[in-house]
């Protein structure tokens, strides 16, 4: 038998999110927090090129190319940033895109420094602070496109997500912090429909393999039994990678918001944390337990980004008008193999996940786990990343019928492969407007690029393919 990896727990544990299990109207809970991020109502700022007057209503976004660039890189200077700005200059920069690419941060001489790295010291450079409201309407009046490597969300994030809102910029990030996407839709989704700003949180590997995994295997299904799954089921299967500082970073921080606010438990725990107000379905929380899953014929333990990947497919089946049916039904787990080695696999995931957050909540035990982890700026080597892979499983069931589905690549998932589909996301809204299902808005990978981004992510060497 071919030895199953064990995945790297921490990485998988600092992203877990098990708190709490009920909540009836989070947008509540989130009021106050969305009323402090700043929204943009400056009619002047209409005039910015590619964005027309407000009226009627009416998405205004031209997309032109008429603005100086393509795509500007926010937080190029990070880890996952250097990473995104050396695949976009290695693979698109003079290509046939003519790809106009600026890379933009705080730290001119530390942006140099990232462009003499990747091989393009010519790339213009952009200079603002997360904190400096102006300074981030400047950038995003700039470009068609803004990416954000610049975590924890929370706290660097929402002024950046509130000028794309304001200049009708498309944006796409690597956030995983359900809290901050729900400030953002309560702040800025009516904004972002007026001007034709297409906001698209996760977009790495959390929620990529989940929510266009998701639209692959329906839409599949739909080509083969005429009609859609009524649930899909995915399991994170074998993978390898390690773990950035700025990813630990923003696990630590959620956890510390949690403390000094308990009520944001209520929104971890809603299944439907980030749907339109109203829209819900039968999802119960995420599993959190050990058990056997007979459709993938394998023990199952609980996956950590359940948390916030199950809240994406969510939305994306309500901003696309529930075409999979009221009662459609999502989960993720942890598969963990066969017979006794895959159940004592995963005892140990839920064991794990248990330990490692009651250590990090607790202040004893906190900087002894701290000390052991990376600092902000760093994260796993080359040659981890090099051996990094995942594989995603999915199954859509319905009326006694089964697709299957796989996502999967050869680079680790949390970096490799995560700057790929940050970097792919990013060219495809630039790039593929014609192709693209979506208006302005705060989107999910499948409701704004749809199919279009898995086309890309083929290209680019992933896989997504129906099995059987
Ligand atoms: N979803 C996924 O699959 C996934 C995968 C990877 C990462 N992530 C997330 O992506 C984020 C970045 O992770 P990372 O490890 O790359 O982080 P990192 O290495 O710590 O980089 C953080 C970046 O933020 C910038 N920054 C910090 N404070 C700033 C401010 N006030 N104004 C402007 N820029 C500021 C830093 O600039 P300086 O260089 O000037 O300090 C740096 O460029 C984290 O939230 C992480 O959780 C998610």
């Amino acid at each position: 038998m071919v030895p199953r990896r064990l995945p790297k727990l921490a990485p998988l544990f600092l992203r877990a999110l098990p708190f709490g299990h009920s909540i009836s109207k989070p947008e509540l809970q989130f009021a106050a927090f969305a009323r402090s991020i700043p929204h943009g109502t400056d009619p002047s700022l209409s005039c910015t090129p590619g964005v027309g007057v407000y009226d009627d209503g009416m998405t205004t976004r031209t997309r032109d190319r008429s603005r100086e660039f393509d795509i500007g890189l926010w937080g190029a200077t990070g880890f996952t940033g250097r990473l995104v700005a050396d695949y976009l200059v290695r693979n698109y920069l003079g290509g046939n895109t003519g790809l106009r690419l600026a890379l933009a941060g705080r730290k001119k001489e530390k942006l140099e420094r990232v462009a003499n790295e990747v091989g393009a010291p010519q790339l213009p450079i952009l200079i603002g602070d997360s904190f400096n409201a102006d300074a981030l309407n400047a950038i995003a009046a700039k470009a068609e496109v803004l990416i954000s490597a610049v975590g924890p969300y929370t706290k660097y994030g929402a002024a950046l997500v509130a000028a794309c809102a304001r200049n009708g910029t498309d944006y796409c990030d690597l956030t995983g912090e359900t809290h901050f996407i729900r400030a953002m839709i309560d702040a800025h989704e009516e904004e972002a429909k007026r001007t034709g700003a297409r906001i698209v949180h996760c977009c790495g590997y959390d929620s990529i393999p989940s929510d266009l995994g998701t639209l692959m295997v329906q839409e599949s299904f739909m080509q083969r039994h005429g009609r859609y799954a009524s649930e899909v089921k995915m399991a994170a299967g074998e993978m390898k990678g390690g773990m950035s500082g700025g990813s630990l970073s923003s696990v630590l921080n959620t956890v510390d918001e949690l403390k000094e606010n308990p009520s944001l438990r209520k929104v971890f725990g809603d299944p439907y944390a980030l749907n339109p107000k109203g829209v819900r379905g039968p999802d119960k929380r995420d599993q959190n337990g050990v058990r056997f899953d007979k459709d993938f014929d394998m023990w199952t333990g609980p996956f950590v980004m359940a948390s916030i990947n199950t809240r994406v497919v969510r939305r994306s089946h309500a901003l696309m008008g529930l075409p999979w049916g009221e009662g459609f039904r999502y989960s993720e787990v942890m598969t963990t193999g066969k017979g006794a080695a895959g159940l004592s696999r995963a005892v140990s995931v839920a064991g794990g996940i248990m330990a490692f957050m009651a250590g990090i909540a607790f202040p004893i035990t906190r900087p002894l786990i701290e000390k052991r982890l990376p600092s902000p700026g760093e994260g796993p080597s080359k040659e981890v990343r090099d051996k990094g892979f995942f594989k995603t499983r999915l199954i859509a069931l319905g009326d006694g019928q089964t697709v299957r589905g796989l996502v999967a690549d050869q680079r680790d998932y949390g970096y490799g492969s995560t700057a790929v589909m940050l970097s792919e996301a990013a060219l495809c809204l630039a790039f593929d407007d014609a192709q693209l299902p979506s208006d302005g808005g705060i989107l999910t990978p499948a409701t704004a690029m749809g199919m279009r981004l898995v086309e890309r992510l083929r290209a680019a060497g992933m896989t997504f393919e129906v099995e059987g």
